[in-house]
């Protein structure tokens, strides 16, 4: 019989650091996702370029900006820069300059039931606005 399986490797679940200042990203290991630590919440944002898929870095900005983001005033500590041809994201992954043809993704946050842990869906698409308060 014909089933849709589900891959369980694109939910996971995430241990913050303690130490995770505002600004600063968190990238699990082995994952192309950063979460980052804001005054509203916590947000996992792609680091997946939209161009030809290379991994972009995430690059602290000398000074913090302050931008609308979906209607809500966000700091942005860094920006996005992509290695393979320069293309550039803002602080929440939408793209400025370069070849990249759309924002970086991102991804819902929620805690798991069992255990009270954050997880990250990376089937589940979420847009700029999204803040999860832990
Ligand atoms: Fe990122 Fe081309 S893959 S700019």
């Amino acid at each position: 019989k014909a089933a849709v399986l589900s891959s369980p490797s694109k939910k996971f679940k995430v241990t913050l650091p303690a130490s995770l200042s505002a600004g600063q990203s968190y990238v699990p290991p082995g994952r192309s996702v950063a979460l980052f630590r804001d005054d509203d919440g916590v947000y996992a944002v792609s680091l997946v370029c939209t161009h030809l898929g290379c991994t972009v870095r995430a690059s602290a900005l000398s000074q913090v900006k302050t931008e609308d983001v979906g209607g809500k005033k966000t700091r942005l500590t860094h920006e996005f820069l992509c290695p393979c041809h320069g293309s550039k994201y803002t602080g929440e992954g939408t793209n400025v300059s370069g070849p990249a043809p759309k924002p970086l993704t991102w991804f819902r946050l929620s805690v798991a039931p069992d255990d009270g842990q954050l997880v990250v869906d990376l089937a589940d698409e979420v847009d700029h606005a999204f803040r999860f308060t832990l």
